[in-house]
């Protein structure tokens, strides 16, 4: 562990870490993101740990709302340039646009905001549920339990980005191993998977290159970037980031709204009885099981909310925190699956807002319904353990539902 920097006030360190405290490692039956609200909110808005980041690296914890917007909409002050998944195979780029800073990061989103707005979403939505509804059917098929994990919510999330590089579905099981080897498994397979992604981009890139048609990378590759066209580089930064961007953080929030479901029948039979109700239970399942923690390096000097931060320290914004900061949500531990007015952070706020926000909320209200609509009543299977997990993207490892009853 590093030293603590000397602008850092000792009554401002806390011993909580989003990574390794207990309900962060995985933990049977646990509830990460009220674990760590519970944390953070009782002590002050900002706090410093030394153990933010997963490798050990100390940080500024932001716990409010309010100051969480400030610094994520402030991309000058705050940067996101890094390169953690590149470094993680031994090279050092930025992925795009989510690495890249202003003023170079607005061109970028302008020319991906078309790929994922709400229009193009509503033309993809029929293959979402035609994916929902296969793998549901499959699941049916097979019996009265699935583990939600393995059988729907990771392999639905990579099977939408192939629908959306226009990749045949017999390829589903070999690029779901990809996946989770590249992103759950150990550093050497993690790379190993990493190369493998990459190097089936590049030649999708090379085939479209000579074969174009109307699919996303032939738009990546006909594209004009400060006036000129993609380098092979920045369209594999670029695609990867989409890959990975909607893997994990859809199948997390898939797989926390089944388990909350599976916990409280009453909502389950509410949700089961009134389907149009779940539009509006989704978004609160947003704020209330959050997973992601964005992070930023302090470019100069600045002061937030009373505390010194210097240029080159690392803050992070834990979105599920902020989702329960009683100065933003009336009775914020309490999940209200008809909330209104709900202005969640699960997406971040500012330039790097999630671009990928229209095509995940379509994926888990798809997702829900349709497993609502097919699925008979659920519950945990007795005599298993659902284990959860904090880190950069909270998680639930096994979600065991079993339908005999
Ligand atoms: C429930 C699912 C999802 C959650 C909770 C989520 C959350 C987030 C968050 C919090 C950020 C901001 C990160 C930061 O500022 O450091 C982000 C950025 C991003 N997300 Fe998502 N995401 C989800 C699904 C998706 C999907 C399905 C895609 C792609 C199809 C996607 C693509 C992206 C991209 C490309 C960025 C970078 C945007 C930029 O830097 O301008 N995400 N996401």
């Amino acid at each position: 562990m590093e030293r603590l920097p000397e602008h850092v006030p000792q009554e401002l360190v806390t011993g909580f870490s989003l990574y390794s405290s207990p309900e962060m490692v995985p933990t049977p039956m646990g509830d990460p993101q009220a674990a760590a609200a519970k944390a953070l909110l009782a002590g002050p808005p900002i706090v410093y740990t030394p153990l933010a980041t997963r490798d050990g690296v100390g940080a500024w914890v932001i716990t409010r709302a309010e100051d969480q917007r400030r610094i994520l909409q402030d991309g000058v002050t705050f940067s996101s340039f890094r390169n953690t998944f590149s470094a993680a195979i031994g090279e050092s780029w930025p992925l795009i646009p989510l690495e890249i800073d202003p003023p170079d990061h607005s061109a970028w989103r302008s020319l991906l905001n078309p790929l994922l707005s709400p229009r193009r979403v509503v033309a993809l939505e029929g293959q979402v549920r035609a994916r929902a509804v296969e793998l549901i059917e499959g699941i049916k098929a097979r019996g009265t339990e699935c583990d939600v994990m393995t059988d729907f919510a990771f392999p639905f999330a990579v099977n939408i980005f192939l629908q959306f590089l226009g990749i045949p579905d017999d390829r589903l099981m070999e690029f779901v191993g990809w996946a989770n080897d590249m992103l759950h498994s150990t550093p050497e397979a993690r790379t190993a998977a990493a190369h493998k992604v990459l190097g089936f981009l590049d030649d999708l890139a090379d085939l479209r290159r000579r074969e174009p048609t109307d699919d996303f990378m032939t738009f990546v590759l006909d594209a004009d970037i400060f006036g000129r066209k993609m380098t092979p580089h920045e369209v594999r930064a670029m695609s990867i980031l989409l890959f990975i961007g909607g893997l994990d953080t859809v199948a997390a929030a898939i797989g926390f709204d089944l388990y909350h479901l599976a916990r409280f029948p009453a909502d389950q039979s509410d949700l089961r009885r009134n389907p149009e109700k779940i539009l509006l239970a989704a978004e609160e399942f947003l704020r209330a099981y959050a997973t992601i923690t964005p992070l930023r390096t302090v470019t100069a000097d600045v002061e937030v909310n009373g505390v010194l931060m210097k240029k080159g320290d690392i803050v992070s914004c834990p979105s599920m925190v902020a989702n329960r900061d009683p100065m933003e949500f009336p009775n914020p531990e309490k999940i209200d699956l008809q909330r209104e007015d709900n202005r969640h952070t699960a997406f971040a706020y500012g330039p790097h807002r999630c671009l990928g926000s229209h095509l995940a909320r379509r994926e888990i209200v798809v997702g829900l319904e349709e497993f609502l609509a097919r699925i008979p009543a659920f519950r945990i299977k007795p005599g298993t353990t659902p284990m959860t997990f904090g880190g950069y993207v909270f998680g639930v490892e096994n979600l065991i539902l079993d339908w005999s009853a």
